[in-house]
């Protein structure tokens, strides 16, 4: 290389380094172009290289689908390697520059999971790019990736009419869009809309001018994507730092590995420890081989401290005077984007920032009706709901509400069985309530009652079928209990419906919450000393794992009393299963509401097979009850 090619790099790369960075999203539904429009801006940018486009060229003749024309889509769709392969990643960030800007563009593949990965991809986006299909107008998708990206706190929209050539580059239809979807956006508190009228498939106003649209006076694409503003940077935030890991490859060395996600952090500067407060001295900073006085937002790190404190992973390290708060109570908006439903009173894992911390859905407060805005009420969460609830943690984390750092404001919550992300959220504020109620101290507790008792409290979780022997089993077993002076109590489901949980039907929201409340009870029962029996067709697993959550190791014994349908069914004690197939009883478990089956019970029971005496013999006789 020649000494000027060498200077022209140079002072290239040094260009390019001074450049400021936007970043954006583009939201579409399934077909209105959204490859297409990224490709071209990659294509337009020169941000392809010539091999790849020499490619490109080969696979459009080949299986792209315009003709003698290159097909961009292919460009977008071929560049993800991962895809082919089948690995899901949740959103790919493509870069290109102009000689205004560098451009990161939060690509977001796959239809069924857009709205999840369009939580993940545009949380720390500056403008939204939203697609519209010139021949279909405003549907119900635009609407929620709009109201989502206002969630978001996204200021800037770009109305992208596209396919303006299928429509003859026609004004009144283009007039009609921009009408529509300014009355829409209304409600959505943007700070600039701004329409243009494209066409990504043959170039007009992406980044040239169109000789197709005379009647259209704005800003192409790319250049008003050069100039609008960007996002105010979190550079002179207070420094966080969510731990990632704790690197400690000998006894002389500990090191926080984690990202900067705002502020800054120098050597000698005062750092706090949250959630516990604790304060330290940073000794070094390191990034990769070499050493660092500072660390910027962004950067990856590893800090060392003046002294021992003991921070485990998920922590967060800030700024000592400028930290943020604790708290395990939040009211939070929330994406919900699986199939399956979400519900009041069920737990689910969440993760905030490096944590993992158990929450439960509290409340509902109410979700959005997409078309209207309007709040409405309810109590469960479907796919693409869109909500304001509220989430109670099983132990503090370190937060800021998410307008004021997305980074410390956004969670996912992850279904505990099938590990499936079933929601995206942003925390609005901390509910201080909770944080003043305090666990009340006293002085005879659980182990001097069990002392009194002569044995250890326990809960002994049947769960099974309607008619699978429950009540029956249990009510055997504490016969025998009882009689070698063994304190009990059976909880039976329909006896408590009939009191504490009369208000709850059988609703998959119903039941969870009244298997919440039984837990609830059965660990107050366990408290006072008792042998607590708990007969509840507790069908879901999620709900069983939290009750066993609640109880300290060994204290829950679930019990599957196993009973095939058939026979379920044949006995029929109540006659609910023939009404249940007449249809006079929706809902009714194993015939319109599913049973999940433990998977690793304490006890198995098989009560085709066994006697009544034999089975609860076998249980008197397993149960560790000594103190
Ligand atoms: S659970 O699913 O929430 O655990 P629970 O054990 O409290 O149910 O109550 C089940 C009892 O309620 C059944 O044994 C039956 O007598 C009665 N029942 C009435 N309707 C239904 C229904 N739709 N599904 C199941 N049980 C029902």
């Amino acid at each position: 290389m020649n000494v000027e090619t060498a200077k022209d790099i140079q002072s290239y790369l040094e260009h390019q380094a001074g450049l400021e960075t936007l970043r954006f999203i583009t939201c579409g539904s399934v077909d209105d172009g959204k490859s297409t429009l990224i490709g071209r801006m990659l294509y337009e940018s020169k941000m392809i290289f010539d091999d790849q486009l020499a490619e490109l060229e080969n696979t459009s003749r080949k299986i792209g689908t315009q003709g003698e024309d290159i097909d961009f889509a292919l460009l977008v769709d071929g560049l993800s390697a991962e895809r082919e392969q089948g690995i899901t990643i949740d959103v790919a960030y493509r870069f290109f520059a102009t000689d205004k800007r560098k451009f990161i563009v939060a690509d977001t593949p796959g239809h069924e999971q857009y709205t999840r990965n369009m939580v993940t991809g545009a949380s720390t986006a500056d403008v939204a790019v939203i697609l519209i299909d010139a021949r279909k107008g405003v549907l119900t998708q635009s609407r929620r990736h709009s109201f989502i990206a206002s969630l978001l706190g996204i200021r800037h929209i770009v109305l992208a009419v596209n396919k303006m050539d299928l429509v003859g580059y026609d004004e009144a239809i283009y007039d009609a869009i921009v009408e529509d979807y300014g009355k829409m956006a209304e409600a959505l508190d943007f700070e600039t809309i701004t329409a243009i009228p494209v066409s990504a498939l043959k170039g007009d106003n992406i980044v040239e001018r169109s000789g197709k649209t005379h009647w259209y006076h704005g800003p192409t694409l790319l250049g008003f994507l050069g100039v609008v503003e960007t996002r105010k940077a979190l550079a002179d935030h207070g420094f966080r730092m969510p731990v990632q890991w704790v690197n400690r490859p000998d006894l002389d060395f500990r090191g926080y590995a984690g990202t900067v996600v705002a502020g800054t952090v120098s050597r000698g500067d005062q750092v706090r420890i949250l959630p516990s407060g604790e304060l330290a001295t940073v000794d070094e900073i390191l990034l990769g081989m070499g050493k660092l006085d500072t660390a910027l937002t962004d950067q990856a790190v590893t800090i060392t401290l003046d002294r021992e404190v003991d921070i485990s992973r998920g922590d967060v390290i800030v700024a000592g005077q400028d930290p943020c708060e604790t708290s395990d109570q939040f009211e939070t908006k929330l994406v919900w984007m699986d199939q399956e439903e979400g519900f009041i009173g069920r737990s689910y894992r969440m993760k905030i920032g490096a944590a993992t911390v158990n929450a439960t859905l509290s409340d509902i407060r109410h979700k959005y009706n997409i078309n209207t805005f309007e709040e409405v009420p309810g109590r469960n969460l479907t796919l693409n709901d869109i909500s304001v609830v509220k989430l109670g943690l099983d132990r503090p984390v370190a937060f800021e509400p998410f307008r004021d750092c997305p980074a410390m404001g956004s969670f996912v919550l992850i279904d505990r069985q099938t590990n499936r992300t079933v929601a995206a959220g942003m925390i609005d504020y901390a509910l201080r309530r909770a944080s003043n109620v305090h666990r009340q101290a006293v002085t005879v507790d659980k182990a001097a009652r069990a002392h009194l008792n002569g044995h250890k409290g326990k809960v002994l979780w049947f769960t099974g079928l309607s008619g699978s022997g429950k009540s029956t089993i249990a009510n055997a077993l504490e016969q025998r209990l009882h009689a070698q002076g063994l304190r009990t109590y059976i909880l039976d489901g329909d006896n408590v419906r009939l009191g504490l949980n009369r208000d709850l039907g059988f609703t998959d929201a119903d039941r969870v919450e009244n298997i919440r409340r039984i837990a609830e009870v059965a660990k107050l029962m366990v408290d006072a000393g008792l042998i607590v029996m708990t007969a509840f067709i507790s069908p879901f697993r999620a709900e069983r794992q939290m009750a066993r959550e609640l109880f300290e190791p060994g204290e829950f014994v679930e019990i599957f009393v196993d009973t095939p349908l058939e026979t379920a069914e044949k006995r029929d004690p109540k006659g609910l299963y023939k009404k249940a197939r007449r249809g006079e009883l929706p809902n009714f478990t194993g015939i319109d509401s599913p049973y999940e089956a433990p998977e690793t019970p304490e006890f198995h029971l098989h009560t085709e097979t066994e006697t009544l005496d034999a089975l609860a013999e076998h249980l008197a006789a397993g149960l560790d009850l000594t103190l």
